[in-house]
């Protein structure tokens, strides 16, 4: 594994960006080739016919979801 740090966006009412080295892996340890893709988004909708990428279908569903940390004040 690589030490490289990955950055996972919470995209506003859409999907998770994931961006650095990654490695996505069914329960059973299989791996998707993601050659060549620097970054991939994972549906947090459900609605995805592409699971577990989104597919843009968060849209047509109108899924309403922007969470942000907590900051202490
Ligand atoms: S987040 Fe995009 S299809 Fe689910």
């Amino acid at each position: 594994m690589s030490e490289e740090a990955v950055k996972v966006t919470v995209r506003p009412n859409g999907s998770l960006r994931v961006e650095g080295p990654i490695v996505l892996q069914d329960a059973e340890g299989r791996t998707w080739d993601l050659t060549g893709k620097p970054a991939i988004s994972l549906c947090r909708c459900g609605a995805s016919e592409n699971k577990p990428f989104c597919d843009g279908a968060h849209k047509r569903i109108e899924f309403q979801s922007a969470p942000s940390p907590v900051v202490a004040g």
